[in-house]
């Protein structure tokens, strides 16, 4: 199945944030453009709005006049919905409002030709139910741009119990050859981003809850341990705390109460208080000061470099560890075991979703400290450690140390099951295996859709398997 032809008419209904860029990928790749808004004089505001990013691009010298001069002509606004008929392509995203979406889908089914596709753009609304109210409903299916459609590469092709695979075929090929990176999903609560990403925001809240660390820590270590762009609170604040909080309520009601999906009471209390994040001025942080707060930062006090450290087994994903330490001359001896640091009278060991004090007294181990996931050991700039309620300061003192000579800033967690890193990756796994367990989408397709949609920095599935899957 191949995608639309360069010269087929793509109509795009809605001009705000994603119809828009919508708009202009499909201009971008070539197809004349019908662009309708219902509200007076928005189509024309979402051009300029277009004119204005493109021009951004022309002065960045991303694109010539040219290119910029055929986008903008491309796109043509239409005042009647009736004037969209010559689109083979007719992609949604107007306001997500199921009733609305069907009643316009309805219209546009009566006038355009039988074999119209019908896309709609919903982040959440099932396409079976919006299919439900239409004469043809294995003509719509899914186009899940994510926000800035120009930018973001990823498109969810979502189908519905009635969309025909020729349908979703077509689309998914379409989407590629817009440059875009297309998944085939079913119609599910979140379909595949929206369900997945959910642990990333659910444990860092809960974390902040249980008093691991506070918002600015947890965010350093997600960014510059776990490698993510983001921290979860700061993008919490960017997205909305409102929409973050709607999405998930969404979420949780639509899996039936599933605990996992639970929504957080801290968040509830911030939307609750109008603190919606940047675009209110407040949220987990306070923007009305200009900067944010910085992390703590734990500074060794006379920092006391080991002479040498023995690692008993495979440190397995923290290998890399030990490279550093010999970089730094500290000897690396070897012996046969179960993958732990002996750092003096200090145990070092990769969490394993205990909790510290609990390993350390089934293990009996006298002096336990856990380190926490990393991307990249080799190349992260912070580590977290936590410790169990048994070990002595001068044991945490030795692991601070040898992180810090190593290069690592060190952040202390209060001794919670899993840390920060670790419990998020597992979570986000164990969410991505659940989603290709319900034959939402493939695996492969799972870690192309954290990446592409969402920027993280490894898809869960293949992070999982990096560390093993037990
Ligand atoms: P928006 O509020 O920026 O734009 C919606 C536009 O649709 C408005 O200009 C409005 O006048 C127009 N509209 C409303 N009802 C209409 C109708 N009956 N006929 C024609 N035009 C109508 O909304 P946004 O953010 O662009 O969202 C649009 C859709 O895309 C929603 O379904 C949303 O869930 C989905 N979406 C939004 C993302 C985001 O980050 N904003 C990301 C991915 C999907």
């Amino acid at each position: 199945m191949s995608g639309l032809d360069k010269n087929s008419v793509v109509a795009v209904i809605g001009a705000g944030t994603m119809g828009a860029g919508i708009a202009q990928v499909a201009a971008t790749a070539g197809h004349p453009v019908l662009l309708f808004d219902a509200q007076d004089g928005a189509a024309k505001a979402g051009i300029s709005k277009l004119d204005k990013g493109l021009q951004g691009l022309l002065e960045r010298r991303k694109i010539s006049a040219e290119t910029k001069k055929d986008i903008l002509e491309r796109i043509q606004v239409v005042d009647k919905l009736e004037d969209i008929s010559p689109a083979e392509l007719v992609i949604e995203a107007i306001v997500e409002d199921l009733g609305i979406k069907q009643a316009v889908f309805k219209t546009v089914q009566a006038f355009c030709a039988e074999k119209t596709i019908l896309a709609s753009n919903t982040s959440s609304i099932s396409i079976t139910e919006i299919g439900a109210a239409l004469e043809k409903p294995e003509n719509l299916v899914g186009m899940h741009f994510f926000n800035p459609a120009q930018i973001l590469k990823l498109v969810e092709v979502v189908s519905g119990l009635a969309t025909t695979k020729s349908v979703a075929e077509r689309v998914y090929q379409t989407a590629g050859n817009w440059g875009k990176k297309p998944v085939f999903a079913k119609s599910t609560p979140g379909f595949i981003v929206n369900r997945v990403a959910r642990p990333f925001y659910a444990e860092s809240l809960r974390l902040l809850q249980e008093g691991a660390a506070d918002v600015s820590t947890l965010d350093a270590i997600m960014r510059e341990s776990g490698g993510f762009r983001m921290g979860p609170f700061e993008l919490m604040d960017l997205i909305g705390l409102d929409v973050n909080f709607a999405v998930t309520n969404t979420v949780f009601s639509s899996y039936f109460s599933d605990p996992r999906f639970s929504p957080s009471l801290i968040q509830q209390e911030l939307v609750a208080a109008g603190r919606l994040g940047r675009k209110s001025g407040q949220g987990f942080y306070d923007y009305q000061n200009g900067e944010n707060a910085k992390p703590v930062e734990v500074v060794p006090d006379q920092l006391k470099i080991p002479a040498e450290i023995t690692v008993f087994g495979d440190l397995g994903v923290a290998e890399p560890l030990l490279e550093l330490a010999k970089n730094k001359e500290i000897k690396v001896n070897r012996q046969a075991g179960e993958g732990v640091i002996q750092l003096g009278d200090c145990t070092l060991v990769l969490s394993n979703g205990l909790f510290a004090t609990v390993h350390a007294q089934r293990e009996k181990i006298k002096n336990l400290v856990f380190f926490d996931l990393a991307l990249d050991y080799a190349s992260c700039q912070r580590i977290a450690i936590c410790a169990a309620d048994q070990t002595s300061d001068s044991a945490i003192k030795q692991a601070r140390d040898f992180f810090s000579a190593i290069g690592k800033q060190v952040s202390m967690l209060d001794d919670i099951p899993g840390m920060a890193v670790m419990r998020t990756v597992c979570m986000l796994a164990n969410e991505a295996a659940d989603t290709v367990n319900q034959q939402v989408c493939q695996a492969e397709d799972i870690d192309i859709a954290m990446q592409a949609g969402v920027n993280y920095p490894c898809g869960p599935l293949q992070w999982a398997d990096q560390l093993t899957v037990d």
